[in-house]
This record gives C-alpha cells, structure tokens and sequence, in this order.
C-alpha cells in the first residue's frame, strides 16, 4: 500500500506525514497549487514538508480552478441564500487533480487532513469514491489512534520536536482560514462565538468598506456566451479575469460576507467569506442575464443555479444532476454576450450600463410609460379582461381572503 497525503504544509499536515513515515507507511504528499492567495507562496509547502522526509509534490490546478470558478459564475451559485462557497469548489478542483498524479506515483489511498465534524471531509472522500472508486481513503482526524496521541497542537509541536522537525507556528491564529482563487473562508476559534464581530478578520483578498477608496471605480466586463473574456477593454484568459477580478473587486470590498451555514450534515456553522472576482464578475453577468433571458428562463434558472450551489455545498459536482444542469444552463448562457459597465464604491456594486447585447429582449419602446410606437397600450385590453375572468371567479367562490 502507498498512501498519497493531500498536504498544506501546517502542522497537521507535517505531524500526520512524519507520524505515517514512523509508523513505516509508504508515502508522497502531494498539494494542489489553486492560485491560493497566502503569503508563502506554493514553493514554501516544499520547504516546510522537507523535514519530514517525505517528498511532497505540488500540482498546478490553478486553469482548473479558474474554470470552475467561471462555472460558478455562469451558474450564479451563491450557498445558503447569498455568498459564493469558496471552499467547497475548491475540494471537486483538488481531488479531482490529484488522483492522477497520485495514481501515476502508485498511490492506492488518499488521506485528507479534514476534521470529523465538517463538511470537507465528505466532500474528499465522496469525490474519491466518484472518481476513483477503487481508491481507498484514510482519513487520520477520524482515526481515533491519531485522535489520542495528538489531543492538541502541544502533543503535535512535542512529537515533531522528537523528531527534529520545527515548527514556525507565529502568533496565535484566532480562526482558520481556507485559501484559493475563489477566495477565502475563515473560520473556528473565535468565529465560533456569535459574540465575535466578523471584522475579527484580516481579509486577505478584500478591504473593508471603511479602508477602500473614497471614490467609485469604473469597471467594463466584456462577456462573451456566459464568460468574461476583457476586463477594461483587456482581453484575458479565465485565471487572468479572475486575479484582475479579485484584485479590482478586492480594494473596493465587494464579496464580503458572514455566513451562519447550514452544514451537509445538518449541523450550522459560522464563517466569514471573500469572493471579491466571483462578486464582481457574477453581479456582471447577471445584468447580461437579465436581459438576455425571459421570464420562465429566468425562473427555471433561479432553481437550476441554487441546486447547482447545492451541489457545490455537498461536493457532488460530478453526479450526473450537476453535469445536466451546466448543460442547460450554457443553452441559456449561449445569448449572454455583452459589455456591462459598473461603478465599484465601499463594498458596494452600482449598474452604470449595458451595451452591445445583441440577444437583448428589453425594447424600452414597449415597456415606456411614455407614448412611443411599442406596445399598442389599447390592446392590453383584452389581456386585462380575459385575466378579470379568474380573479373574479376566485372572489366569488370565496377563496380570497385578505
Ligand atoms: N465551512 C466552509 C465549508 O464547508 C469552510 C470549510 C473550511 N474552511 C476553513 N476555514 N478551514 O465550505
Ligand atoms: C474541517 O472540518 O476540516 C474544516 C471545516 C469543514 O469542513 O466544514
């Protein structure tokens, strides 16, 4: 057997690779490079996992990550009614990088480094079981030999030092934070209490309202079938559009938000989010979105883009209900091409205007509330009286109750 550990290169993870290599487990540590936005850039995981002496390898997802982000974006999918679920997409990303390159070193079991009271560790190992069901998985946070010989990070710092390993561990972190392209989540410690303010939080992609600019910033999206493609008249790959998106979006505040959650397994959880690019470039295409799709679209979307946050939530990207609802969605998707203007201030996102949409079904004519050659307004009589015909039944069987 050869274990493949998915690592970060923090103490968990150089505790669980030393405590595996003593126990004279064969193993490769392997780290997904998703364009995270931490200080210590990917290399620094090499550096910090050597000690252990088991060799780490570091795959580089950061297009796969950014096209996931841009399905988000087409699909609209903000969890729990309103922010984008930075971590959760990043889980589909990273399993479903890793597997290969594991598989390709002889790996036969993938270990996780997430709890066994969260969502993350039903999103690693179902997306396992999906992809590679052959695969085993351990998961050591829930073995309970791990779970007594490492009751803290104390017993962790101890172990290493036993083995001749440090541990950087700077000042003490008041929550825990989950990094990628999307954004970030932050959360435990501190944030558990309700008490705490989310501005506890050092955002590391956003500023807060009160620091960002005094002035509003213009920003012009250029989207093409659903996807940005310019940015400020720039043409840009999709990771390109998402670190230009995060960096405009992320000195102005945009895509901050607290989260009380609702865990997969019923539990809640409180966290805080960063999203600045998905903010912006979803709130862009959802002005194309609006005018390009007609109202029953616009319906069936509003459900197909919460199942598919669901989906998201749950770490079932793969199922075949995920992978039908990408499909229609890029059926509506196919007609939001235009250029939308928008004015960035504090946090806060302001339509300056839409132009070039040539799928555009607004006619200011018809919809004015001033004479113009639209809509003859004489012939909605006939539409008022057909529809008078089931209001006043309704009435009249006593079935209206105000
Ligand atoms: N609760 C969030 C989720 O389920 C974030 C989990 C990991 N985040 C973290 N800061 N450790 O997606
Ligand atoms: C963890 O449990 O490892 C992180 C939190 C979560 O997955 O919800």
């Amino acid at each position: 057997k050869r274990v493949g550990i998915c690592v970060s290169g923090g103490l968990d993870s150089k505790t669980v690779a030393t405590r595996l290599r003593q126990a004279g487990v064969e193993c490769v540590c392997f780290t997904a490079d998703l364009a995270q936005p931490d200080e210590d850039d990917i290399e620094g995981v090499l550096d910090k996992m050597r000690p252990t002496g088991v060799e780490t390898i570091i795959v580089d997802l950061k297009h796969d990550m950014a096209d996931a982000c841009f399905r988000m974006i087409r699909t609209q999918a903000m969890y729990d009614g309103g922010y984008w679920n930075t971590t959760g997409i990043a889980r589909a990303v990273t399993v479903h990088g890793l597997l290969g390159p594991m598989r390709e070193r002889g790996c036969t079991v993938l270990a996780h480094g997430a709890t066994g009271r969260g969502n993350d560790q039903l999103r690693f190992e179902r997306y396992t079981n999906v992809l590679a069901p052959d695969m085993e998985v351990y998961a050591p946070w829930r073995d309970p030999a791990l779970l007594d010989q490492f009751p803290g990070r104390k017993q962790m710092i101890e172990f290493l030092a036993e083995h001749d390993i440090e541990v950087d561990l700077g000042p003490r972190k008041r929550y825990s934070t989950d990094a990628n392209l999307a954004g970030l989540s932050h959360e435990a410690e501190d944030l558990e209490d309700l008490g705490t303010p989310m501005s506890i939080v050092e955002p590391l992609m956003c500023a807060w309202p009160q620091t960002a600019p005094d002035e509003v910033e213009t920003v012009t999206l250029r989207y093409d079938r659903g996807n940005c493609v310019a940015i400020n008249g720039v043409e840009l790959d999709r990771l390109q559009c998402m670190y230009k998106a995060n960096e405009i979006g992320g000195r102005n505040g945009v895509g901050l938000r607290n989260a009380l959650e609702n865990r997969i397994i019923g539990t809640k959880s409180r966290g805080v989010y960063e999203a600045p690019g998905l903010e912006l470039l979803g709130t862009g295409l959802r002005a194309v979105y609006q005018a390009v799709m007609d109202r029953r679209s616009t319906q069936l979307f509003h459900t197909m883009s919460q199942n598919y946050a669901q989906q998201i939530y749950d770490g079932r990207l793969y199922d075949p209900q995920a992978r039908a609802i990408l499909a229609a969605v890029d059926v509506l998707a196919e007609y939001a091409t235009a250029t939308v203007e928008l004015g960035l201030y504090k946090g806060n996102i302001l339509f300056r205007a839409l132009r070039d949409c040539p799928h555009s079904l607004y006619n200011p004519a018809d919809a004015s509330m001033e004479a113009s050659d639209g809509l003859n307004p004489v012939s909605s009589q006939g539409f008022v009286e057909v529809q008078q015909v089931e209001a006043i039944a309704l009435a009249r069987a006593g079935q209206i109750v105000d």
